[in-house]
């Protein structure tokens, strides 16, 4: 596995591998199973694999936990090293973000609602990150996990709207055993927290069952929902949904393709979570 840590010395790889079929894992790093599901993925699917490690400071409201965030800088290694990848590319914040760089890229619609009214400048910050990742490396697919589903179709609408030639491919959410999401910010759960939040995928399956069982009324699918939470100690909500999986928007009447979307504080753990649905 190569390190590359400069966008100059990745240019000099990706020259050299013009007829590979390029898969890239962006990530922040703390590596679990989740992104190493998304790392099997793109192995299987092409012939070299590129990781990216870098923690988008963009991507932080100053109120939140980006110096906090964790950076287990050689253990990420190992992983990346026992995955099997090609190549591991860890650009410096100052080549990334030199001090004159002043281009965003922003998803109108789809940016609005749910996250982006929790965390109003965030998907500007991954949208911009995102598209110069994707600019830089060239793949032909990019690997994004459903577990931060606003994320994906924010990525999957810029790369339609830029005519970017890079193939975005949706991988499931990698669970604990106990339903719970895997996400780098779970290690700051406490213990009687920890056991708290598997009750966020436990509302989502509530849901997603009454639907398949034949329930349409929205109001009441989210109501049943929220009862499941409002049980579970120390846990507020911040909202739940269920919406049209394509934009997001929500419905009143169960119907077609529905994403259920949940996002609650644990102390000062905020956790999210979703689920698709057919009807
Ligand atoms: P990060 O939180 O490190 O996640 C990197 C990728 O792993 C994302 O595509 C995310 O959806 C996926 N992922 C996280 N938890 C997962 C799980 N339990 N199961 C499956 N996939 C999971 O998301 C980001 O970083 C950043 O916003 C990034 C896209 C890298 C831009 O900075």
């Amino acid at each position: 596995m190569r390190i590359i840590r400069s966008i100059h010395g990745y240019q000099a790889w990706r020259r050299q591998h013009e007829n590979e079929e390029i898969g890239f894992v962006p990530t922040m790093g703390a590596l679990h199973e989740g992104h190493l599901s998304l790392i099997r993925r793109a192995r299987k699917h092409c012939s070299k694999v590129v990781v990216s490690i870098f923690v988008n400071p963009l991507q932080f409201a100053p109120t939140e936990d980006l110096s906090r965030y964790p950076r287990p800088v050689k253990s990420d290694q190992q992983l990346c090293r026992e995955a099997g990848i090609d190549l591991l590319f860890r650009p410096s914040h100052e080549e990334f973000y030199p001090e004159d760089f002043q281009t965003s890229v922003k998803v109108n619609r789809l940016s609005q609602r749910w996250e982006g009214e929790a965390r109003p400048t965030h998907f500007e910050g991954v949208a911009t990150v995102v598209t110069k990742l994707l600019c830089l490396v060239r793949p032909h697919r990019a690997f994004f996990g459903q577990k931060d589903y606003q994320q994906l179709l924010v990525i999957k609408q810029l790369v339609r709207d830029l005519n970017l030639a890079t193939t975005i491919v949706r991988c499931p959410t990698i669970r604990e055993s106990d339903g719970l999401a895997l996400s780098s910010r779970n290690r700051y759960l406490s213990a009687s927290e920890r056991m708290q939040a598997a009750g966020v995928s436990v509302a989502l399956r509530q849901g997603k069952q009454a639907i398949r069982l034949g329930k349409r009324q929205v109001s009441t699918i989210e109501r049943d929902m929220k009862k499941v939470l409002g049980k579970l100690k120390g846990l507020d909500i911040e909202y739940v949904a269920v919406c049209d999986a394509h934009n997001l928007e929500p419905l009143t009447n169960a119907k077609g393709s529905i994403v259920l979307l949940a996002a609650v504080r644990l102390g000062h753990v905020r956790l999210i979570d979703n689920m698709l649905v057919k009807v």
